[in-house]
């Protein structure tokens, strides 16, 4: 195991027991931790258009932080997003949209992410920004991203540490459940049944 996936499963305990908590405490205090997680944001999509959450209005949002480069947990994640929808009816497939947000917006262009989302679900929206808008949006996720410490610090072939979570969130934009990589697809998409329907 390397160093930064070390790192990376660290900070997903970390994240994932923020999470637990914010929900725990949230349904202690009126729910209002739950709406802690996510919120406004304003970046571009994978065709070059400018995208904020409230164009995801009226459909369920699957979202996951990554970036292209990644090696393994992302390329799983969304592998696993992917399969768990096509589990799904046609009908209910529309009305969730996965979405992959790149923590990487120096690398992950639009004609990147326009490249990279070909390999997952159909309906799959990539988002990039300015470093300030992703920064911004990981902030109201609660997404943890950095560069890893790989001791090369000019090279254009470095690798990213990040939470690796994927959050539902409803048609209002608020946060239902999420997953992690390790997810299967049977379970997400038994989870994704229940809360949207077959
Ligand atoms: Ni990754």
């Amino acid at each position: 195991m390397r160093i930064y996936q070390v790192v990376l499963l660290a900070v997903t305990g970390i994240v994932i027991a923020a999470i637990a908590a914010f929900i725990l405490y949230g349904n202690g205090t009126g729910g209002k931790g739950v709406a802690s997680i996510g919120g406004p944001f304003s970046l571009t999509d994978h065709k070059g258009q400018p995208k904020t959450d409230k164009d995801f209005r009226g459909r369920y949002m699957l979202i996951y932080f990554g970036y292209t480069y990644c090696p393994d947990v992302c390329p799983t994640a969304l592998q696993s997003m992917t399969q768990a929808m096509g589990q799904l009816a046609p009908e209910t497939q529309k009305k969730i949209t996965p979405v992959f947000i790149t923590i990487d917006p120096e690398r992950d262009t639009a004609k990147q992410l326009n490249a990279y989302v070909e390999n997952f679900h159909p309906s799959m929206v990539g988002l990039t920004g300015t470093k300030e808008q992703i920064t911004k949006t990981a902030r109201v996720y609660r997404v943890y991203f950095g560069r890893a410490q790989d001791g090369q610090e000019e090279s254009t072939d470095y690798l990213m540490d990040h939470s690796s979570i994927v959050f539902l969130m409803n048609p209002d934009g608020e946060y239902v459940t999420h997953f992690t990589h390790a997810t299967s697809p049977e379970k997400m998409a038994e989870r994704l049944a229940k809360v949207v329907g077959r």
